[in-house]
């Protein structure tokens, strides 16, 4: 038997799909031939991307918004769903991050992220349950480590990303019914992206984290792309309700160095 993933005709929406990891699953949906929209604040990220997806082949379209903002992401949708029916896949991944104690963040600091990550969230899904294929739909929520583990100078985001994954297990419940499936997938360290710039600077903080990764690399955003397939497809028809950590079993070590007090990479950041 020969497994094969194609996703011809199928209409695939990545919120925050304009950069990094998110853009790298985006342009893999492409790839194999899905009709593929994306949304993030800034037109020039958005219209660059949808580029880059039409140069592979793919329809493409996009729309700018910040998904705090609950009326422009339910107008995007709908402008989406006019072009690309219904939605088999939603891949939900807009987020914030910088290294701060708590002490260190304003109210607004930690607001920011929350709002970005947990309300930014559940605007999202709202926004998008009337255009997801029902039954059938497959929704993926990127999440992080820090949604399991306590890390210094990112409570905001521990915060956020927790609330993010039981949304996606409550979500299971009550979506369930109506034949959706939702997963979350919890990315470990990835090279080259925004999120590792902030929390691993430099040369030597990027090794002590390739250092603390049991498979001794970092990520790349086709391998957490590979696993938005996998669950985007109907490989996975009976998967619902899973935090599935795409990590090279990182979390298993607690996420080594930038988790490891004294001496956490996110604790020095933010002493600077
Ligand atoms: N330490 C402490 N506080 C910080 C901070 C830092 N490194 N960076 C920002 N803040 C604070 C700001 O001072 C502000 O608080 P204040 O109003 O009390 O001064 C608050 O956070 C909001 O900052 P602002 O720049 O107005 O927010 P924004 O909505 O324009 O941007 C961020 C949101 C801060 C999360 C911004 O970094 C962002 O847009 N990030 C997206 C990209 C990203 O983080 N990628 C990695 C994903 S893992
Ligand atoms: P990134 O390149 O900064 O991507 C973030 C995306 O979200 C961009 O497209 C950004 O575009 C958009 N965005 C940010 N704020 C937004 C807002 N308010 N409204 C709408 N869109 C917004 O980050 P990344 O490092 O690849 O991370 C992507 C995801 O993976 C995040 O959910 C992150 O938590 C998770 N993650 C990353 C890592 C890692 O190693 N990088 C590890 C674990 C988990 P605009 O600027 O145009 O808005």
């Amino acid at each position: 038997m020969s497994l094969t993933i194609d996703f011809e005709g199928k209409a695939v929406v990545v919120i925050g799909g304009t950069s990094g990891i998110n853009r790298g699953v985006a342009e893999l949906f492409a790839e194999h031939g899905a009709r593929v929209a994306v949304a993030s604040r800034s037109n020039d990220k958005v219209q660059a991307t949808v580029a880059s997806l039409k140069e592979l082949g793919a329809e493409a379209m996009g729309f700018s918004a910040d998904v705090r903002d609950l009326d422009a992401i339910d107008a995007g949708m709908a402008t989406v769903h006019e072009t690309f029916g219904d939605f088999d896949v939603l891949v939900s991944g807009a987020a914030g991050n910088f290294p701060a104690t708590i002490n260190g963040m304003s109210a607004n600091a930690f607001r920011s992220v929350v709002e970005i990550d947990l309300l930014g969230t559940f605007h999202v899904m709202k926004a998008s349950f009337p255009y997801l294929k029902k039954p059938g739909a497959s929704v993926i929520n990127i999440s992080a480590p820090q949604a399991f583990l306590p890390m210094e100078a990112q409570a905001h985001v521990c915060s956020a990303k927790a609330g993010v994954d039981m949304m996606t297990l409550t979500l299971s419940k009550e979506w369930g019914r109506e034949g959706i499936r939702i997963n979350s997938i919890v990315p470990g360290p990835i090279a080259g992206t925004e999120g590792m710039a902030r929390l691993a600077p430099d040369q030597s903080a990027t090794q002590r984290v390739i250092d603390s990764v049991p498979l001794g690399r970092m990520g790349s955003p086709a391998d957490v792309g590979h696993a938005c397939l996998f669950l985007g497809s109907d490989l996975s028809t009976y998967i619902s309700g899973v935090i599935l950590p795409v990590d090279g079993a990182w979390s298993q070590g607690g996420c080594g160095d930038l988790n490891a007090y004294p001496g956490s990479l996110a604790l020095e950041l933010e002493r600077g």
